[in-house]
């Protein structure tokens, strides 16, 4: 992590707010200062008028009609999957299946891969991170096989004890599946590492790569995954769309999740012949505006860089640690060496939800609760948290924002 004294890498976060609607406005009066993109991020200009574009002029259904509005619409749909999948650098874009967000894709691979190859006496994996979009869809996929459920416990700062990982694997392993980057306290997991052994154990990895996407460049094929699951709205896409990636093989072999529309070749009653990988679990219309604007997501973000973005982001990490941890009171929940985007604390004696609405009536957007990670917060003896978490177009100014409204808290309940 980058030092404070560091200068923060060469990204203009003030002016790329300009580029953010939502971030141009008052909230009780006072300047916003949004710190809850874990939650959900901001959505820039370009994005919206990809989506209000293909209402005004496209709209239409895609793969069905021989009319030009349709022939554009598929286009521009079909286009995104592309970018997307260049985006995460899949092999081809037929790897890309879009869902409703990395929850779906999770369920996605439960349901039909899972159902296919996990049995009584199999083994599902996953970590004492996890959020519960991927701890039920196993869960459930456990009862209804009789597989066990296990769980790869982590340490006080909130890392994954690896060696306990290794010792876990066996032959009974049919999946692993955990989060690249950490939704209640940002530790970002060795998941390379967790994909080769994994794979060497002679089981498939799935990773939610729902928080790390919009924070770091992410390479499918370099971490070797079978799976990776993430969201567009956590990205500065649409809310309601997000994709599955998925090794072209595996898809082959996958029964449908859904079924209906768009995902058969040919159907009778006696027969249906399914539809080519990624269509084939694609069942019904598509979400096509809200694809649309996640490929208008992507180009964002790409001109914007990547790499640029976590290198800022680092900085700005670091600038929030360091004010944050000098606030009397505060504790840090987490500190795992590597982490992105997010910052989990509590203050003595101010419960999180009192703190969040103090800091709510400063403008200070955060998110309090158990952020959809109940066994985090039970591993650290916690209810809840108050959970920062800035994106590129914060700025310094948001974190001294943040650190005056506790300050004000503080001397209300003190
Ligand atoms: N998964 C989202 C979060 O962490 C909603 O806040």
């Amino acid at each position: 992590m980058a030092a404070l004294t560091d200068a923060p890498a060469a990204l203009d976060a003030a002016r790329i707010r300009e580029d953010f609607p939502a971030l141009d406005q008052q909230v009780h009066g006072r300047r916003l200062v949004y710190l809850d993109n874990a939650a959900s991020a901001q959505t820039p200009r370009a994005v919206i008028d990809a989506v209000v574009a293909f209402y005004e002029k496209d709209r239409s259904n895609v793969h069905r009609g021989v009319h030009e509005l349709s022939r554009r619409a598929t286009e521009n749909y079909e286009a995104s999957r592309v970018k997307l999948g260049r985006f995460v650098n899949s092999a081809e874009s037929s790897e890309i299946v879009w869902t409703r967000g990395a929850t779906e894709a999770v369920n996605l691979v439960a349901a039909s891969w899972g159902r296919e190859h996990v049995q009584a006496g199999g083994e599902v994996m996953i970590s004492a991170l996890e959020h519960h979009s991927n701890i039920v869809p196993w869960q459930i996929l456990c009862e209804e096989t009789g597989a066990k459920l296990r769980v790869i416990p982590m340490n006080e700062r909130g890392e994954l004890l690896m060696d306990e990982f290794e010792r876990m694997l066996s032959e009974r392993t049919r999946i692993v599946a955990v989060n690249h980057v950490s939704n209640a306290l940002g530790t970002v997991n060795p998941v390379a590492e967790i994909v080769r052994k994994t794979r060497r154990a002679g089981a498939v990895s799935l990773i939610d790569g729902a928080q790390a996407v919009p924070h770091m460049p992410v390479d499918v094929q370099a971490l070797g995954c079978d799976f990776y699951a993430f969201s567009g709205h956590k990205m500065c896409g649409p809310t309601g769309i997000g994709a599955l990636y998925a090794r072209r093989e595996l898809l082959e072999r996958m029964k449908p999740y859904q079924s209906g529309g768009d995902m058969i070749l040919s159907v009778s009653f006696e027969k249906t012949i399914y539809n080519d990988v990624p269509y084939k679990f694609e069942a019904g219309t598509p979400n096509i505006a809200d694809a649309i604007g996640m490929g208008a997501a992507v180009d964002y973000l790409q001109a914007v860089g990547m790499e640029r973005i976590a290198a800022y982001e680092q900085s700005l990490l670091a600038y929030g640690l360091e004010k944050l941890g000098a606030v009397d009171g505060l504790r840090f929940i987490g500190a795992a060496e590597n982490r992105a985007g997010v910052i989990s604390f509590v203050l003595d004696g101010i419960h999180p939800a009192d703190l969040g609405t103090i800091l709510d009536r400063q403008a200070v957007a955060v998110r309090i609760g158990h952020h959809c990670a109940e066994p985090v917060m039970r591993f650290y003896k916690v209810p809840a948290t108050v959970r920062a978490s800035p994106a590129f177009y914060n700025t310094r100014e948001d974190i001294d924002a943040l650190v005056d409204a506790i300050e004000t808290a503080r001397e209300i309940f003190a």
